[in-house]
């Protein structure tokens, strides 16, 4: 059975947004904790929260068989809803559609600017006045589905990627709880 309102997060690294989904949790539980690196920093955080974790090294492994193998751990906890924290990975188009409308994720821009990496760089070198983050449902391309929500960032003329991007991990994770939340209920 999967309950929409039971929530996996797939991290890669240090979790800060998956912390933020646990401790700020209002209409869901986080049901699973998984990682495609072993050693993900955030794996040890939320074992000593108590919280369930899963991980498997995907480096070397065929792409939908390290998705089967998730998509069963989700499914053994049964999560209804997927929120990808900083998950460096593409997923299978099968995965994908196996979770389709379930999968949420986070970017640190005002998309539909700046898809894939280096996001305060491009927004800094292109003039902007204002950055932010943006939490889309996942389709098959890259940082493209629907939006569920953003929150801005006003850019200081003296910043630098990492002072930019320290102010919108602070939005990140006010903004994501607060959309998870919407979504499960709706
Ligand atoms: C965040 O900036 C998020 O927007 C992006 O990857 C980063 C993950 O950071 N998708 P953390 O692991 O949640 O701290």
């Amino acid at each position: 059975m999967r309950d929409p309102s039971r929530v996996a997060i797939l991290i890669s690294g240090r979790g800060s947004n998956m912390r933020a989904l646990v401790e700020d949790a209002k209409g869901y539980e986080v049901t699973l904790v998984a990682a495609n690196k072993i050693e993900a920093a955030g794996l040890e955080w939320a074992r000593s929260r108590g919280l369930q974790t899963w991980a498997l090294e995907s480096k070397g492994m065929a792409k939908e068989k390290f998705d089967r193998e998730l998509s069963a751990a989700i499914d053994e906890r049964g999560a209804g809803t997927i929120a990808l924290a900083g998950f460096m990975r593409i997923l299978s188009p099968w995965f994908v559609n196996e979770w389709r409308g379930r999968i949420l994720n986070i970017h640190p821009s005002l998309l539909p600017k700046y898809r894939g990496l280096d996001t305060h760089a491009r927004a800094i070198a292109a003039g902007d006045s204002v950055s932010g983050c943006s939490v889309h449902l996942v389709t098959e391309e890259l940082d493209a589905g629907d939006l569920l929500g953003q929150a801005e960032v006003p850019i200081d003329p003296c910043d630098m990627p990492a002072t930019l991007e320290q102010r919108v991990l602070a939005a990140e994770h006010a903004l994501y709880p607060r959309v998870l939340s919407e979504f499960v209920q709706r």
